[in-house]
This record gives structure tokens, C-alpha cells and sequence, in this order.
């Protein structure tokens, strides 16, 4: 059996065409529908017509891949042509005038900003950067800071139970017993980090909050050198200017103790709200640390002496930026969180 050679191949090179619609632009298109189609003198149509002057064999198996063929390339012309158009309806509800969207871009939290500033400043007095876990054991939270579990103070830090003798920290303090019975002196840290209590959010109080512990112990640590340190790190954070007031405290696990207060950023010292009209603003408990943490914690007593300190960043910032409120810290608000985009 045999078919007109020269309509075989034609027939090869229009199934051909069919992949090249795929691809095709509108006027492209257009032409492809004529060559091929076109009711007067398209090369398919052209085929089919002619099909009738052959013997009724040759004429079944031509017009079956003739036809094949065509309907093929109909379909493809109609897929693509419904492309095309989506295309073009997408160009044309492209509006030039919309404003751009905003291109957001990240900043660290300005708690964070000011931990990392406040650990680069006692970077230059030997300290070096360390931390510890949150979730704390009531030993390492209470006892061995001399801070048995009956005592007031133990209470008075409403903590947050994970189960029996395990807890959230009320603060970054244990770590200081964790660094001694791990390292001998001379010791020297600052421990960023959270801390839990069982606060009601209000302006001034949050259930966490940040810490950043310091402890400085050597032979022959005096009095002295802890006023200095403190002294040299208030002048450095805030300004050269600042004026630092000790006053007499209490903390277990220090003696003495004192809370440090800096005198009010806002009003210069002669009292405002931020102050609550005292001129000054507490930044630190602290003191020298108690030679009963040092036992508890391997250290010997009769060699070594220390200070140690505690501050809120989250009290500090709200200072250098005058924030009023400490729940704007943990709120994630993007009009407040942008002010601090640089
Ligand atoms: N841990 C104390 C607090 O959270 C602060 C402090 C730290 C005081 C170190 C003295 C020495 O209140």
C-alpha cells in the first residue's frame, strides 16, 4: 500500500507546526491559522480536499492522521489563544500610579540594642558576655544565694512554678552561682538574659522582663572598685555628666548592698513624673557579694571578695528614649518598633 509521498510529508511538517504554536504570539498565530487552515488555500485544507480522488484505502489512513492533525493544532490555537489574551488583560491592570508597597526592614528591638551596648561597656572593663538557663532549679535560684525558701525575700519574687523545685528564674543571679562553682577566680561576667515574675502587665511592670547581671570577684576587690566600675559604666552609657547615687539596701546574697540610681535624664534632677519629683531614678540593686555565696559555691571566702550587680535594660531604655510604657516593649507594634529602624 502506498500514499502520495509528497502528502506524507506534508503531513509531517504540519503536525510540526503544532509545537510551534505553543510559543506563538498573536500575529504569529494569525499566520500559522492561514498557512495551515485557511479555508482557500491552507495546506491541511488543501489535503483533506484532495483526499477524495484517492483509492479508499489510501484515502481512510490519510484523512485519519489528516484530520488528527487538524484538530490538534485547533486545539492548540485555542489554548493558546486563551493565554495570550489572559496576558494581555494582565498587563493592562497593571496601575502605574499605585504607590509602592513598603519595603519593610528589620532592626534589633531597642531592649536588645541597649543589652548589646551595655555589654560592650563592661567588654572594656575585662567583662566577658555569658548566659544561662531560664528555666532554673529553686537551689540555684534561691538557696545557694543565700536565700532560703522561707525567707521574705524568697516570696516576695512571686515565682512562676514549673513543677516541684523547678522554676522559671526571678532573676539573672543565678548564674552567678552556676559561673563560680564551674571557675576559680579571677572571674569576670555580664549575663544578659529573661527573667519571670508573677507581675500583672501595668505601665511599669511586665511577667518578663530582661536582666543583665554583673560580678566581678578577685583577690583584693574592694568597696572602691565597685563604685568605680558602676561610676565608669553610668558615665559611659548615659553621659560624662551623669550624676551616680548609692544608697543602702538589702539583698541576701550581697553586704553590703546598694541600689544605684542615676540622677533623671528628663528633668536634669529637679524632680518630674518620670522621677516621680525625686530627681533620680533607680538603674541597679547591687553590692558586695556575701561571703556565704562564695562557700556555697566553692569559692574561699578568706581569699576572694567581689561585687556583683543586677540592672533592668527595659528600665533603661524607657529612659534614653523616654518610652512611658514598658508593655510598648512586648507588643511588637510596628509603628512603635519602626521608630527605631536607623
Ligand atoms: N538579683 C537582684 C534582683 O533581681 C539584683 C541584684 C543582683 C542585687 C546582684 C545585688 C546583686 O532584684
Amino acid at each position: 500500500m502506498t500514499t502520495p509521498p509528497h502528502a506524507q510529508e506534508e503531513l509531517d511538517l504540519i503536525a510540526q507546526t503544532v509545537d510551534r504554536v505553543s510559543t506563538a504570539d498573536a500575529a504569529v498565530l494569525a499566520e500559522l491559522r492561514t498557512e495551515v487552515l485557511g479555508r482557500k488555500a491552507g495546506k491541511l485544507t488543501l489535503i483533506l480536499r484532495s483526499l477524495g480522488s484517492l483509492p479508499p484505502e489510501q484515502r481512510r489512513l490519510l484523512g485519519a492522521r489528516a484530520n488528527q492533525i487538524k484538530q490538534a493544532l485547533e486545539t492548540a490555537i485555542a489554548e493558546r489563544e486563551r493565554v495570550l489574551q489572559d496576558d494581555t488583560r494582565r498587563t493592562v491592570d497593571v496601575d502605574g500610579t499605585m504607590p509602592a508597597r513598603h519595603a519593610w526592614r528589620g532592626a534589633r528591638h531597642p531592649v536588645l540594642a541597649v543589652v548589646d551596648e551595655i555589654c560592650e561597656i563592661f567588654k572594656e572593663l575585662g567583662f566577658t558576655r555569658v548566659s544561662g538557663p531560664e528555666a532554673e532549679t529553686e537551689d540555684y535560684n534561691f538557696t545557694k544565694l543565700n536565700m532560703p525558701l522561707d525567707h521574705p525575700a524568697a516570696d516576695e519574687h512571686d515565682t512562676f512554678y514549673l513543677g516541684p523545685g523547678a522554676l522559671l528564674r526571678t532573676h539573672t543571679s543565678p548564674v552567678q552561682a552556676r559561673v563560680m562553682e564551674q571557675y576559680q577566680p579571677p572571674i569576670r561576667i555580664v549575663v544578659p538574659g529573661r527573667v519571670y515574675r508573677r507581675d500583672a502587665f501595668d505601665p511599669s511592670h511586665s511577667p518578663v522582663f530582661e536582666q543583665i547581671e554583673g560580678l566581678a570577684v578577685d583577690e583584693g576587690i574592694s568597696f572602691v572598685d565597685f563604685k568605680a566600675g558602676i561610676d565608669y559604666f553610668v558615665k559611659r552609657f548615659f553621659s560624662p555628666d551623669t550624676v551616680v547615687r548609692f544608697r543602702p539596701s538589702f539583698f541576701p546574697f550581697t553586704e553590703p548592698s546598694a541600689e544605684v540610681d542615676v540622677q533623671c535624664q528628663m528633668c536634669k534632677g529637679s524632680g518630674c513624673a518620670t522621677c516621680k519629683q525625686t530627681g533620680y531614678l533607680e538603674i541597679m540593686g547591687a553590692g558586695m557579694v556575701h561571703p556565704a555565696v562564695f562557700e556555697n559555691c566553692g569559692i574561699d571566702p578568706e581569699r576572694y571578695t567581689g561585687y556583683a550587680f543586677g540592672m533592668g535594660p527595659d528600665r533603661i531604655t524607657m529612659l534614653r528614649h523616654g518610652i512611658p510604657d514598658i508593655r510598648l516593649l512586648f507588643e511588637n507594634d510596628m509603628r512603635f518598633l519602626s521608630q527605631f529602624v536607623s
